[in-house]
């Protein structure tokens, strides 16, 4: 049987890891897409030749254009341009949906049941963009935030409390801004709630840190963001649909009334499968969560209204 086909768009740091740790986890075949002459090219073979040492037998092609990637059963986008010190994810808006909108119609045309999975700044817009561009129904077109500002929250509280990251579980809902809701209520170690382990004042420290997560790698890197952490991110998503796993992880997945909003897309917790967002799990929040995801979800709703979507 032939593998699955898996289409990633960039051949940035972002989207050279998604190939990595997709070929490494055996989940498909690559097709490693750029602009850039000679760099999908090249980090394809160079990949290709990690799978004598790694045991991996999926193959990998780097190109400049699509039609490579015809018929891809999913189709990861991490073209555009990343953030540098000072900026923040809202000031790549524009340059960014001038990149997504053509990639998305590129790939859209050749590869019409694919699942596009988002991995582009400003997340929550970008998805909405490319939702509205391919034509493809909602559930096929999903956005990765959540499950990294899950994992970065996850990694604070496992060191705080010394303990396997393993046997924590966080929920990081609304969108990849500054105005994202972590919910220590949900958010467990061996089960139990963060709540009952931690003061307020660390919580809050821990909550205050994931939020600025992207922004304090930026800071380190100064000519780049994160990459090992988004791209670990999005192959978990890659494999929950290649294997229908039905996995509920925090995406940006088209709200139409639950959580009170309407024809949006913003990070909410959804059931992962073969055919992309199977389910939207809707938990109940407190007053206060509730304002601060429609305080996110405000905040999305600006920046879909600025590229007119
Ligand atoms: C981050 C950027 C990429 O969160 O949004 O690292």
């Amino acid at each position: 049987m032939a593998r699955p086909k898996i289409t990633v768009v960039g051949a940035g740091n972002v989207g050279a890891t998604v190939a990595q740790y997709a070929v490494e986890k055996e989940l498909g075949d690559v097709v490693l897409v750029d602009v850039i002459e000679g760099i999908p090219q090249g980090k394809a073979l160079d990949l290709a030749q990690a799978g004598p040492v790694h045991g991996f037998d999926s193959s990998l092609v780097g190109t400049n254009g699509y039609d490579e990637t015809a018929d891809s059963d999913v189709v990861v986008i991490t073209a555009g341009m990343a953030r540098k010190p000072g900026m923040t994810r809202d000031d790549l808006l524009f340059k960014n949906a001038e990149i997504v909108g053509s990639v998305v119609e590129q790939v859209a045309r050749r590869s019409r049941t694919a699942i596009l999975v988002l991995v582009t700044n400003p997340l929550d817009a970008m998805v909405q963009l490319a939702w509205k561009k391919s034509g493809f129904p909602a559930e096929r077109v999903i956005g990765m935030a959540g499950v990294l500002d899950s994992a970065r929250f996850r990694t604070f509280i496992a060191r705080e409390l010394d303990v396997s990251v393993e046997n924590v579980t966080a929920f990081v809902l609304g969108g990849h801004g500054d105005t994202m809701v972590p919910l220590p209520r949900y958010s467990t170690v061996a089960g139990i709630p963060i709540t009952d382990l931690l003061s307020k004042e660390r919580i809050d420290a821990l909550v205050a840190r994931t939020a600025n997560g992207g922004a304090e790698i930026v800071n380190f890197l100064k000519s780049g963001s994160a990459y090992y952490a988004p791209g670990a991110s999005a192959v978990e998503m890659v494999e929950a649909i290649l294997k229908d796993k039905k996995k509920i992880l925090p995406c940006a997945a088209y709200l139409n009334g639950q959580y009170g909003v309407r024809g949006l897309y913003v990070g909410v917790p959804v059931k992962l499968g073969r055919s992309g967002v199977e389910q939207i799990v809707e938990i109940t929040l407190t007053p206060d969560e509730q304002a601060a995801f429609k305080k996110s979800a405000d905040a999305v709703r600006e920046l879909v209204d600025k590229l007119k979507l």
